[in-house]
């Protein structure tokens, strides 16, 4: 993946965006949308969604891969990451942990913002030496 000429859907961002406008984050006020592209071509969405008992809230794309799961997808090739921020948003540890476990190494995760500002790190990147599946199952 060279992240200079990745090449990101138009449609994701639109998705992203679409998605950050249906967070529920009335606690910390910081809304984040997510969409994910799937091996398939198809796009889930995903945003926080906080809770009164602050540490049930479920990030964005933490819900948007689960999305996608109740769809009947599992394999992606992207997942971009909306926010209105000046800093670039990189998923949580948490997060990072969930990506790790569907998306290959080498798949990018890409921030962008209001202003068109964006970000690419690889899954790798984020989190090297994941804990994935492998371990567990015979892959
Ligand atoms: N949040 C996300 O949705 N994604 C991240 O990767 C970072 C944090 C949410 C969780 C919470 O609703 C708010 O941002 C502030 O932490």
């Amino acid at each position: 993946m060279n992240k200079n000429t990745i090449e990101i859907p138009a449609e994701l961002k639109v998705a992203a965006k679409e998605a950050y406008l249906k967070a529920y984050a009335p606690y910390s006020k910081f809304h984040v949308g997510a969409a994910a592209l799937t091996t398939s071509g198809t796009i889930v969405q995903g945003c926080n969604v906080e809770n009164a008992s602050y540490g049930l809230t479920v990030c964005a794309e933490r819900n948007c891969i689960s999305h996608a799961v109740i769809k009947g997808e599992q394999s992606f090739q992207m997942i971009v990451i909306y926010t209105e921020q000046e800093k670039m948003t990189p998923p949580c540890g948490a997060c990072r942990q969930v990506i790790a476990e569907f998306f290959e190494q080498s798949a990018p995760v890409v921030a962008f913002n209001h202003k068109d500002k964006q970000q690419v790190w690889s899954v790798a990147e984020l989190l090297p030496d994941a804990f994935t599946p492998k371990y567990l199952l015979d892959i």
